[in-house]
């Protein structure tokens, strides 16, 4: 693809022969409004060095550079040197890309293979799944994929919950009242069950509390009793989690979770203790972090056992060792905002200069709109159930639109499951939403459904077209303003990718191909496509494959599919 930018530059370079190619790039401009070109140099800074007002200058430089067959114009505005570049070559050039690079248009390999670990979902468990881990799971998911894409060796570990007092809590409330065949049929919410009854009975009888942390203790020593049930524990859970990350499509490289750092808390203790960093407290020990402006950490307690902050140093250090990561990236809630302050001061205290390279990602917090949902199990959503439930609607909406649709299951799967995470990933991670079901699945307005209809009804243009499908065609015919807009926005995918990585931040690929899918429907409406006249036809249908390619590479990036038909 022709980097015009780059090439305005180097003619910048070359035929004032005073001008510096770096300053110069960085000077460019993207004008607010297409009229004022497709890019800018601002010549007001350059009075001095070339002696002469800048709008002498932008007079001269436009003269100069008037004769460059990539613009088919260049000319002055009030010390603005305006840009408008070739359609047809610029026309060319994307959507000759797209073809070229297909489910490839946007990646890239500026990763040079260095190592990024995406930590994300991280359930805990013997909890449920709810409507709360979603955005963990789905951004986590999304930007792990951009990473991957733009040529990083990504490594997804799922920092399990599953260490802690409440494996103790488990292990009494099991043995008082527990029932095996209940917790194979329904693992999660029967656990549940079982510590909402271990904390009902602890108020009346405190010992259990004691007895709790017993086991606990007992589960750290590797009692086999203990260890055995917290394994069952551990994996009915997995299987019920696994449920959901297969109808995600999600797959982590390592389940490494809290209870996996516990035989390495002695050695991460020593490291810390050797710093001179832990300070007695009532008999527990602490690190004061009061010179740095945050509350004390609490590493480990009078009774010896660590606690999750301990747990995210050693997992910290263990990952450096193991992976040597160039980034060690969290996709956790904002809740936790100073517990990944604190835990990555320590670490830079302990002196380590890779501290600068933990980054925590951030999100706000999903709450429902009051009365939209009903669940099998009380008060907590579980996502298995919004997922079901998203499929089950889209089945009927598809059912009524296109009765027809061959596999309407597999449609409605990948319908109603993308209409849940595309919604995640629509509004800045940042921001705190709420949730509601009418503005999932709206098959208008900026979801998941809208996008995806528009890539099926593209594709399925490109099954209808009466011409063939190639870069062969007269892409003078695509210079209007309704097709330049598209390509313009095609030309900026892969930008808008590296962007969404240095931001950590899917959102902004979401909103892009929101964007195109709206161009696109414009251009549908205004510039029929399969029209008489095929040389024009040709041309139309290349940028529709080209807009189609875009949106699916852009919805795989973000964990959608893309239905060729819906
Ligand atoms: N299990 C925790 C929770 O559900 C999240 C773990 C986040 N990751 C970490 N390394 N601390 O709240």
């Amino acid at each position: 693809m022709i980097n015009f930018k780059k090439e305005i530059a180097q003619a910048l370079v070359d035929k004032t022969g005073q001008l510096e190619f770096n300053q110069v790039m960085e000077m460019i401009e993207i004008p607010p409004n297409p009229q004022m070109g497709d890019f800018a140099f601002p010549c007001f800074k350059l009075a001095k060095e070339f002696r002469k007002s800048p709008n002498l200058i932008a007079q001269e430089i436009a003269e100069k550079l008037g004769d460059i067959e990539l613009f088919e114009k260049v000319e002055n505005a009030a010390a603005y040197v305006n840009f408008f570049i070739n359609k047809s070559i610029f026309a060319q050039s994307v959507i000759g890309e797209v073809f070229d690079k297909k489910e490839k248009f946007g990646a890239s390999d500026m990763g040079e293979n260095k190592k990024v670990i995406v930590e994300y979902s991280s359930p805990n468990i013997a909890k449920p799944f709810h409507i709360g881990h979603i955005r963990t799971t789905v951004i986590g998911h999304a930007i792990a994929n951009i990473f991957e894409y733009l040529g990083y060796d990504v490594v997804t570990i799922n920092h399990l919950g599953d260490y802690g007092t409440q494996f103790g809590k488990l292990i009494v409330a099991f043995n008082n009242w527990g029932d095996a065949k209940e917790v194979e049929a329904e693992p999660i919410p029967a656990l549940l069950k079982l510590y909402v009854k271990f904390h009902e009975e602890a108020e009346k009888r405190p010992e259990l509390e004691d007895e709790a942390r017993a086991w606990f203790k007992k589960l750290e020593d590797g009692d086999e009793e203990a260890l055995k049930l917290w394994q069952w524990f551990r994996d009915e859970s997995l299987k019920e989690f696994g449920r959901v990350y297969d109808m995600l499509g999600i797959k982590f490289d390592s389940y490494a979770g809290e209870s996996f750092y516990s035989d390495k808390m002695p050695r991460v203790l020593e490291l810390m203790e050797g710093k001179g960093l832990l300070k007695e407290s009532k008999g527990a020990e602490i690190v004061d972090l009061e010179p740095h402006g945050m509350p004390p950490a609490l590493i480990r307690k009078s009774d010896g056992s660590t606690l999750y902050i301990t747990r995210d140093i050693a997992a910290a250090i263990y990952r450096k060792e193991h992976y040597d990561f160039y980034k060690n990236v969290y996709v956790v809630g904002s809740q936790q905002i100073l517990h990944f302050q604190q835990w990555m001061k320590i670490i830079e205290l302990m002196g380590n200069e890779w501290a600068k390279d933990c980054v925590h990602v951030p999100f706000g917090m999903v709450s429902l709109e009051e009365g939209t949902m009903s669940t099998r199990k009380g008060r907590v959503v579980f996502l298995e159930d919004v997922l079901n439930k998203a499929v089950e609607q889209t089945k009927e909406i598809i059912s009524a639109k296109n009765p027809n649709l061959e596999n309407k299951d597999e449609v409605a799967k990948q319908v109603g499951i993308g209409a849940v995470v595309f919604q995640e990933l629509s509004n800045s991670r940042i921001k705190d939403y709420v949730f509601s079901w009418d503005k999932t699945l709206s098959f208008d307005g900026e979801t998941g459904p809208y996008v995806q209809y528009t890539h099926a009804r593209a594709a399925s243009i490109l099954r209808k077209a009466e011409v063939e499908v190639n870069t062969k065609v007269d892409y003078s015919l695509l210079a209007n303003e309704d097709a330049m807009n598209l390509v313009r926005l095609i030309q900026q995918f892969p930008t808008i990718v590296e962007d969404a990585a240095r931001k950590y931040e899917p959102a902004i690929i979401s909103r892009h191909i929101v964007d195109i899918a709206q161009g696109f429907n414009k251009f549908y409406h205004d510039c029929p496509i399969i029209v008489e006249d095929k040389a024009l036809q040709k041309s139309r249908v290349a940028l529709v494959y080209a807009v189609k390619q875009t949106i699916q590479n852009g919805l795989a990036l973000l964990g959608v599919a893309a239905p060729e038909k819906m």
